[in-house]
């Protein structure tokens, strides 16, 4: 029991040390300056955007069928969906640029307020004049603020060294690679320095490297209590970022909530994969059945599959594996596959991203 349970011990602690320090990286971020982009006032927690059974019709076509969801200060807000699903519709209807056909939209800030000047989108494509140089876009983006000419020149140099991309600043857009014309959108979305951000498919077409760049600078925008939007196909984004998600089908709200308690309520199980040294014989598999009772068993290429339903289980299932694993088979080594947002919206649409 020892034995396999130090293994299985290490195998657990090992993914939580990992999230453990996702988690010191977030701390730590939060250490960060971001001055002079300001912290939030709303208090973390209040609901600042609220989408009351919002319809929306184009000609006969419904495209939103009474969405409703609540966006709350300080968060970061996954709107989910294959394409068509509505997530650029409701995009544009949260911030002005479209009308709904019935249902509401309020702002609030402790009381409804009109927070649209407040409000920035980073778009995927590049808002930037592509033959002036980075320091020029800036320039004249800030110039359509009503900021002082100090402190315009104060967040263009921050925001330029923060999103570094400072040593780009006398190069024509166009010559900037896909990756740093995004990250200079960015900046320019933020030169007013909005208290909403809505980012549209922030990561896509991003090698991996910048990618984690971008979820940093989301985070660190999180820690000043800013409330961020974003819209994205990628169901491992929006698990590692979001706080709360809408899944939006053909115009329909299907999920809403923090991904963790979607994950608890549609993933389904999470497989304990126990894979072992030497093929293991249908006896054992079977005295294995016996023992575990109700709990399902396959076994697939010296591979034991165990569904956990609940992670109560674990510790059960551990027992019965090393009181047989010490007699009938060596185990090379233990995985848990955890249900993820991919799964429950597999299992909510009935297909995968993409298909539904
Ligand atoms: N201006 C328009 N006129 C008519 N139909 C429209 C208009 N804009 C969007 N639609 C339709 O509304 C539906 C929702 O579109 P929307 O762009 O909101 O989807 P989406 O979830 O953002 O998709 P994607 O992931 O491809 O960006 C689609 O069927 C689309 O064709
Ligand atoms: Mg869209």
């Amino acid at each position: 029991m020892a034995k396999l349970g130090a293994i299985l011990t290490f195998y657990i602690l090992l993914s939580c040390f990992i999230s453990m320090a996702e988690k010191v990286g977030t701390e730590k971020d939060k250490a960060l300056q971001l001055a002079p982009l300001s912290k939030s006032t709303n208090s973390t927690g209040a609901v600042v955007v609220s989408v009351k059974n919002v319809k929306k019709k184009y000609g006969k076509k419904l495209v939103l069928d009474d969405v409703s969801f609540d966006i709350s200060a300080g968060e970061i807000f996954g709107l989910l969906g294959s394409n068509g699903a509505g997530k650029s519709t409701i995009t544009k209807i949260i911030t002005g640029l479209e009308n709904q056909s019935e249902g509401k939209v309020v702002y609030y800030s402790g009381k409804p307020v009109n927070l649209k000047g407040k409000i920035a989108i980073v778009p995927q494509a590049i808002s930037a004049y592509l033959n002036s140089s980075v320091e020029e876009n800036m320039r004249f983006f800030a110039s359509l603020t009503n900021l002082t000419k100090e402190m315009q020149k104060k967040r263009i140099e921050y925001l330029l060294s923060w999103l570094q991309i400072d040593g780009f600043r006398k190069m024509p857009v166009e010559y900037l690679s896909g990756g740093y014309q995004r990250l200079l959108n960015i900046a320019l979305s933020l030169i007013s320095d909005p208290e909403i951000i809505f980012f549209d498919e922030p990561t896509v077409g991003l090698d991996p490297g910048m990618r984690k760049m971008f979820w940093k600078k989301i985070i660190e925008l999180e820690n000043l209590n800013k409330t961020i939007i974003i819209t994205t196909h990628y169901m491992d984004e929006a698990e590692h970022l979001c706080s709360k998600i809408t899944l939006l089908k053909n115009g329909k709200v299907v999920a809403y909530g923090a991904p963790k308690e979607l994950i608890l309520e549609y993933g389904g199980p999470s497989i304990l994969q126990v894979n072992t040294k030497n093929p293991v014989d249908t006896v054992t598999l079977e005295l294995l059945r016996k023992k575990l009772g109700p709990i399902p068993v396959e076994y697939v290429n010296k591979t034991i599959n165990i569904s956990m339903k609940n992670n109560q289980l674990f510790e059960q299932i551990v027992g019965v594996l090393d009181e047989i694993a010490q007699k009938k088979f060596v185990i090379s080594s233990v995985d848990l596959k955890r249900a993820t947002l991919e799964d429950v919206f597999i299992n909510i649409t009935g297909s995968k991203m993409g298909e539904a």
